[in-house]
């Protein structure tokens, strides 16, 4: 486990359960540090977006403690969250989607373009600024709904299956955008995907859950270059340590089948 003292977000021995008795979280330690990009891993019904809900601060722990030392208590900014659905307001543009946060912050539509129109760029939609959601494409709406993420420059990035609903190739495109974007302005990445693959190609270290109750059962330390490359994807080291993933997470699943 990664050291707490100095982490971004952790959580000490956290439990959740729920109103109906279900027991969602036991006993859960996770530390991210600044910058980190972290996945989680697991069955369904582990518990992967019951830890990404606490750490957001929507939901409590039963038992333990989630902490956020560094995070400001008072802005909302320095916390991002993208769902498995883009969420975009359907009668905004593009560019009033990405430019909301901003807005809720007290900046003017012009004062924000000088943030919202690099990030737009950064996510190949600068020529779809103006279009309204209904006019794009599954994997242009999640690029807007990062770019709508990024614009606060949070310090901590809450991701929950963000690619989930895209085909192989957009998923794979969209990745290397996530990991440049990253390497531009580093920022704590808490990651869940059920994508061993995914996992590791974008990871700094990755976690894998069991379930009933959910807790972590492995980690790993991803080997990977210092800067985003995208023959990491091709090399044999990338696909012996998908192999390594995948045997945890099948125990992971044996275990709660
Ligand atoms: N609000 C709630 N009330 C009661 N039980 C809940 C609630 N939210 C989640 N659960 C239960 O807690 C457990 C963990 O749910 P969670 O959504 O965190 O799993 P997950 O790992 O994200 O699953 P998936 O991979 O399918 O998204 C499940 O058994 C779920 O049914
Ligand atoms: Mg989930």
């Amino acid at each position: 486990m990664s050291d707490a003292s100095d982490a971004l977000i952790s959580l000490q021995q956290v439990d959740k359960r729920f109103a109906n008795g279900v027991q969602a979280l036991q006993s859960v330690s996770l530390a991210v540090q600044p910058g980190e990009f972290v996945s989680l891993l697991g069955p369904s019904g582990c518990g992967k977006s019951t830890v990404l809900r606490l750490v957001a601060g929507l939901d409590r722990a039963s038992a333990g403690k989630v902490l956020a030392p560094a995070l400001r208590a008072d802005a909302a900014s320095d916390t991002a969250f993208v769902f498995q659905e883009p969420t975009l307001m359907p009668w905004a543009s593009v560019f009033d989607n990405a430019w909301l946060p901003l807005r809720l912050a007290g900046v003017s539509r012009r004062n924000a373009a000088a943030r919202v129109m690099p990030l737009l760029q950064r996510m190949g939609l600068e020529a779809f600024a103006n279009a309204f959601p209904g006019e794009l494409s599954g994997g242009m709406k999640m690029r807007a709904s990062i770019a709508r993420a990024l614009v606060t420059q949070p310090r901590l990035l809450l991701m929950d299956e963000p690619f989930a609903a895209l085909d192989e190739i957009t998923r794979q495109r969209l990745n290397a955008d996530l990991l440049d974007a990253w390497q531009a302005r580093p920022m704590a990445v808490l990651f869940v995907t059920h994508s061993v693959l995914e996992a590791v190609a974008l990871s700094q270290r990755v976690l894998v859950m069991g379930a009933r109750p959910g807790r972590i059962v492995a980690e790993f330390q991803v080997r990977r270059p210092a800067r985003h490359d995208a023959g990491f994807r091709d090399s044999d080291d990338y696909v012996a340590q998908c192999r390594a993933v995948s045997r945890s997470l099948e125990a992971a699943h044996a275990a709660t089948a």
